[in-house]
């Protein structure tokens, strides 16, 4: 009795077909999982910002996983899953490019030359920018496993160099899908079922390599064991203290006596001078009388002012503490209230639940904390 062929032999068992199965299961899903980890990524990142922050972090952690499986994978799976399959010499490529440039079609079962340094660029990138990401998100909004690590300015920076490397991978995208289609025009095969199925034709004769078994027990073990430590290590950073955050909890005097007409404003959303101005003139309060007497005046000051934007490294603290230039008072009024929901229609702001600009906790869950962050906007 004859033995069925195995799939996914890299090759080796596929004699007597007439194909050959060049991207086994485990290259394909995480081609295809990238893929779409990706687009996600893209879509919440530049398309639709910050109030999607959630899903792009999701998106992100998928990213990190394939990339950590496709490691593994490029150590331990069948033959054209091998890194050492497509590890050419510099002198390969270049030959590859001058037969190329020459017109002269060179078939390859796994990546060629070009198509490999593509791959290993992409790996690269890919780990860069979720690295750069990591960054960004401990830095400027202090959540993640570096939060407790890195200042809003390094944050910053990190965000710039995650955004130039997101569109450089857009670059590298488009040049690798035209790398494809030139490919399979050329070849006359397509290289999109290919990696769909996982078959290639034998015939016409191909750069083949020799059949390797994969190790896939193995390889899925130390993914699983990376990626379980990783989690752990992820976990245990991100439940170190924060640098920079102000404190949740108000002071009771502030609470009752400012919290009486609207959202006890965090003191973190405004710089001193700010509120030394407003407890200046309490009784012409924004239309309203809020007069306190002098010893609670003398209280809230000094606690504000120990209090106030300067003292913070936290998103909110950096973007208001620039007070409005006409001299307003008001929080909705600065330059960075203003940029930040600048896109937001002013119907919104007059409609109802909200009604006016400065409730905030209409639309930030968690306003009444002074985080304001992304993933706790709900728009009404
Ligand atoms: C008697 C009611 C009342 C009390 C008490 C009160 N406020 Fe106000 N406050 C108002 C009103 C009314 C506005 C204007 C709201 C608007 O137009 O959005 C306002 C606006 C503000 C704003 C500007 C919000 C913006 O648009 O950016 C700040 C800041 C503020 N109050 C701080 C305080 C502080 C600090 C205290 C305590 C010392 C306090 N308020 C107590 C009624 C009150
Ligand atoms: C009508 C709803 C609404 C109201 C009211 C509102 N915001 Fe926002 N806020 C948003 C939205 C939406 C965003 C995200 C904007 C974007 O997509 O870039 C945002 C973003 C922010 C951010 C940046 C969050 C981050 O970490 O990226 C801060 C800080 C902020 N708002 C503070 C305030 C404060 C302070 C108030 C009240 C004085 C306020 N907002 C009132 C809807 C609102």
């Amino acid at each position: 009795m004859q033995r069925p062929a195995p799939l996914d032999a890299g090759g080796s068992a596929t004699a007597s077909r007439s194909v050959v199965r060049v991207w086994d299961v485990g290259v394909r899903a995480f081609h295809w999982g990238l893929f779409a980890a990706v687009a996600v990524a893209a879509l919440t990142g530049f398309v639709i910002g910050r109030t999607a922050l959630a899903w792009h972090l999701a998106a992100g952690l998928m990213v990190t996983a394939a990339v950590a499986w496709r490691v593994v994978w490029g150590l331990l799976g069948p033959t054209y899953a091998r890194f050492g399959s497509f590890a050419y010499r510099p002198a390969d490529v270049v030959a590859h490019v001058r037969d190329m440039l020459a017109g002269r079609h060179r078939r390859y079962l796994g990546h060629n030359p070009l198509g490999a340094m593509m791959v290993f660029a992409l790996l690269g990138a890919l780990t860069a920018i979720v690295l750069a990401g990591t960054l960004a998100l401990g830095g400027m909004l202090k959540q993640g496993p570096l939060r407790a690590f890195l200042s809003y300015d390094t944050g910053r920076l990190a965000l710039g160099v995650h955004k130039a490397l997101a569109i450089l991978l857009l670059v590298m995208v488009g040049a690798h899908l035209a790398g494809v289609a030139f490919e399979s025009w050329r070849g006359r095969e397509n290289l999109v079922g290919a990696m769909l199925h996982g078959d290639k034709p034998r015939d016409p004769p191909a750069d083949s390599r020799t059949p390797v078994p994969a190790r896939p027990r193995l390889a899925v073990a130390i993914v699983l064991a990376v990626l379980l430590a990783g989690g752990a290590g992820i976990a245990a950073l991100a439940d170190l203290p924060a640098a920079g955050v102000p404190p949740a909890a108000l002071d009771p005097i502030y609470a009752e006596q400012c919290g009486a007409c609207h959202l006890a404003f965090p003191p973190s959303l405004a710089p001193a001078a700010t509120w030394d101005r407003i407890l200046a003139d309490l009784q012409h309060h924004f239309g309203a009388d809020a007069t306190l007497s002098a010893e609670q005046v003398a209280h809230l000051r000094g606690w504000l002012d120990a209090s106030a934007a300067g003292h913070w490294d936290s998103l909110p603290s950096h973007l208001l503490r620039v007070p409005a230039a006409d001299g307003s008072l008001r929080i909705t009024d600065t330059p960075g209230w203003r940029r930040m929901h600048r896109h937001i229609p002013p119907a919104v702001f007059a409609a109802k639940p909200v009604y006016r600009r400065s409730a905030c906790e209409a639309c930030h869950e968690d306003a009444e904390s002074g985080r304001f962050v992304p993933q706790r906007i709900t728009m009404p």
